[in-house]
């Protein structure tokens, strides 16, 4: 694991820059997994990223109920994984669905805990956690470099509102 950093949010707006932002720095190949309780912004953040890896698509939402959408216009293809609702990793393995990890694309994950018990080799851990305190648009969103590609990605990151 590499150095942890992390930033403040105070807007749904800041959160997307942030993605669009870090997409910039994102190499084929990469994971990053998303972390954190329901309405913290993983998809706000996932849409930022697959925006600022140049797919034009307005309308981002999490794929709960087909588990990935795929965004291939843009820079790097995108896949865009909701694993809320996988029942085991069993299903993840027979889905098919793992092979996307090896890649020449971007794999976004939210809810990424079922598929971390298999393993995952070099991963960019994205944690979003949110105050329970009006006017509950403050988000501290952390990255967590787990290898050398995820390691690069923040290297490259700059963002002005330090947290
Ligand atoms: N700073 C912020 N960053 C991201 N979303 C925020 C922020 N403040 C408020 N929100 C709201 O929180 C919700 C986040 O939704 P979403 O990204 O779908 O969450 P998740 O995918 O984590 O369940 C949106 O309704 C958004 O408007
Ligand atoms: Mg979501």
């Amino acid at each position: 694991m590499g150095n942890m950093i992390h930033f403040e949010s105070r807007s749904e707006e800041e959160t997307e820059a942030m993605g669009y932002h870090l997409a910039q720095g994102i190499a084929p190949g990469s994971r990053l997994l998303l972390c954190g309780t329901v309405g913290t912004g993983k998809t706000v953040f996932a849409r930022g990223i697959i925006h600022g890896l140049g797919h034009q698509d307005d309308y981002v939402t999490s794929p709960t109920f087909t588990l990935v959408n795929t965004y291939t216009e843009g820079r790097l293809p995108v896949y865009h994984f909701d694993l809320y609702r996988l029942g085991s990793v069993d299903e993840w393995l027979q889905s098919g669905l793992a092979d996307t990890l090896d890649g020449t694309g971007v794999c976004l994950i939210e809810w990424p805990e079922l598929v971390l018990e298999q393993g995952l080799g070099d991963y960019l851990k994205v944690s979003l956690t949110a105050d329970d305190q009006a006017p509950y648009t403050h988000r501290v969103i952390q990255f967590i470099p787990h290898g050398p590609l995820s390691q690069g990605i923040i290297d490259h990151f700059s963002w002005p509102h330090h947290g």
